[in-house]
């Protein structure tokens, strides 16, 4: 006899588990299916988000950009370090206990909220006249029947064709993440969000690095005066960024890898190293869900279709996060979570992806939200623009940090702020006040006027909302 339950979510990832509580909050009986194994084997809610991506990622960015700091910018403060030493399993096993405190949290949010969870792969059996059947295969095998189901199952690092990962030597995000000693040289193949990511941590702690990126110009995605800076900043660092690649075949032993490549010039060039992380995007995840089982639609790139609510092509069936189309990121997955349980309870979940936030966590940061420049260029939108160097902010200067700028973009007529761009200390945290902005609507003079702190790193923002009516009071 199968266990009935009003909504079932198969993945536990930022996505699922969001979607799972809030669910439960509006008077649901939810499961949640989540097949991650821990190295014991046990239960590792979160996903990928939690377990190999951005947990883990930025536990091992801090502890290299500490590394980095003691070794090269403490002196200025007038700290003498005598004899500073890594050891990598130490900084390897401190992130492992961060993950698993975040595991932890979720199990315990699950049971805090009477989300049943079961620990197996969950699949779709058959449509029934009472929702649809899943059955959980893993150590405890099992069978629901679900009035509703979402599917949060999130998605896998791509790999080059003829270059299979082995986490040895060819490495994806898992094994980019588990490198037991500082390779001495280390390739990245792309030089996107986890190539800069992953660089720059492998670079702090000592390793000689190289990207190889297929597209002429970098960080396509980003405004370019920002990426422009970020740019200058990496090359100072020493991180080695080719552009306009194209890479041919890679040859793998067990003491490194060679890449064949082409450089932008046309000029054949092969790259030796320890280790090579390819990080080069990643596929929605329908492996094993038994989609054709019930004719869940599921499109060329392997997402599965969804229209803006995140309904599928079955009625009661939702699909959310990284196996759908939008940006793969966390919050993009929790707000649709958040939504989608909303929908199904009859209220009116939304979700704004003109306000979904990105971050990239190099040093320095880089963060946007809305339209770059050239966007707005390309739309024909009369704009203008403001920018603020965190040269002549105090905060940074105290902090030795004085990288970067913000910058405005507001229309031409109404004042609306249509983007905002930042790279520099802390950018993570002072987009937030940019996203809650451009939410309520906001000018750039709206922002101009509030009264912000000194001093902080966020009068940056406010001198750069000034500047986009040439009025800044400090540069
Ligand atoms: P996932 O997190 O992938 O979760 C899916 C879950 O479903 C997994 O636990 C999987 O085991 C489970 N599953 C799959 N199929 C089944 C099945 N049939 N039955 C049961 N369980 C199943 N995003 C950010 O916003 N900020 C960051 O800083 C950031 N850093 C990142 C760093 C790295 C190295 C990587 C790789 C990604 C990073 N991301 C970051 C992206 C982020 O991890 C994803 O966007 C996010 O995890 C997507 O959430 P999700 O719930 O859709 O899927
Ligand atoms: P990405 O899409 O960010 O970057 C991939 C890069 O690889 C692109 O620049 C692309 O042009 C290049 N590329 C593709 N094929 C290539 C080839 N054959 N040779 C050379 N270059 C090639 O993908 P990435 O870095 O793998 O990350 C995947 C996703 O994970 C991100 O897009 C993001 O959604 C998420 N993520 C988010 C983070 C954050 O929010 N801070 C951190 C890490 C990942």
């Amino acid at each position: 006899m199968s266990k009935q339950f009003d909504v079932i979510v198969v993945g536990g990832g930022p996505g699922g588990y969001v979607a799972a509580i809030r669910a439960a909050q509006l008077g649901f009986n939810v499961a949640c299916i989540d097949e991650w194994k821990n190295a014991k084997g046990g239960p590792a809610l979160g996903g990928t988000c939690t377990n190999i991506g951005c947990i883990p990622s930025k536990a091992l960015l801090q502890s290299s950009e500490n590394y980095d700091q003691a070794g090269h910018h403490f002196a200025d403060h007038g700290i003498a370090i005598k004899g500073l030493a890594m050891d990598v399993a130490t900084m390897l096993g401190r992130k492992d206990a961060v993950v698993k405190q975040n595991n932890d949290g979720i199990l315990y949010l699950f049971k805090k909220n009477k989300v049943t969870f079961f620990h197996g792969r969950g699949s779709f059996v058959k449509a029934t006249d009472a929702g649809y059947e899943i059955g959980v295969a893993g150590s405890a095998p099992d069978s629901l029947v679900g009035k509703h189901v979402v599917v949060a199952t999130g998605s896998n690092a791509r790999a080059l064709p003829g270059a299979p990962f082995d986490e040895e030597v060819i490495l994806s995000n898992d094994g980019a993440l588990r490198v037991g000693a500082v390779p001495a040289k280390l390739g990245l193949i792309g030089s996107g969000v986890i190539g800069l990511e992953m660089g720059s941590v492998w670079r702090r702690l000592g390793s000689d690095v190289t990207v190889l990126e297929a597209l002429p110009t970098f960080l396509g995605a980003v405004d370019e005066q920002i990426a422009r800076e970020a740019k200058k900043a990496f090359d100072k660092q020493g991180l080695k960024i080719e552009l306009g690649v194209k890479v041919g075949e890679v040859k793998s032993g067990k003491k490194g890898v060679s890449v064949a490549w082409t450089n932008a010039k046309g000029e054949a060039q092969t790259l030796v190293v320890d280790k090579l992380i390819v990080s080069i995007g990643r596929v929605p995840n329908t492996v094993g869900l038994g989609a054709d089982a019930v004719g869940l639609k599921i499109d060329g790139r392997g997402a599965i279709v969804v229209d803006d609510d995140c309904k599928t092509n079955l009625p009661n069936v939702w699909a959310i996060g990284d196996v759908v189309r939008g940006p793969m990121l966390a919050h993009k997955a929790e707000e649709e979570g958040v939504a989608v349980a909303e929908r199904i309870a009859g209220q009116h979940g939304h979700v704004n992806f003109n306000t979904v936030p990105w971050v990239i966590y190099t040093s320095p940061e880089i963060a946007w939200v809305g339209q770059t420049e050239q966007q707005l260029k390309s739309a024909g939108r009369a704009y203008k623009a403001g920018t603020f160097p965190f040269m002549a902010n105090g905060r940074a200067r105290a902090l030795g940090d004085t990288t970067g700028m913000v910058k405005f973009l507001a229309d031409a007529t109404t004042d609306e702020i249509l983007g905002v761009h930042i790279v520099g200390p802390q950018a993570s945290e002072l987009i937030a006040e940019a996203v809650v902005a451009m939410e309520f609507r906001a000018s750039s003079e709206d922002i101009a006027r509030i009264c912000h702190a000194h001093p902080s790193l966020s009068e940056a923002t406010k001198e750069a909302a000034l500047a986009v009516e040439k009025r800044t009071l400090n540069f």
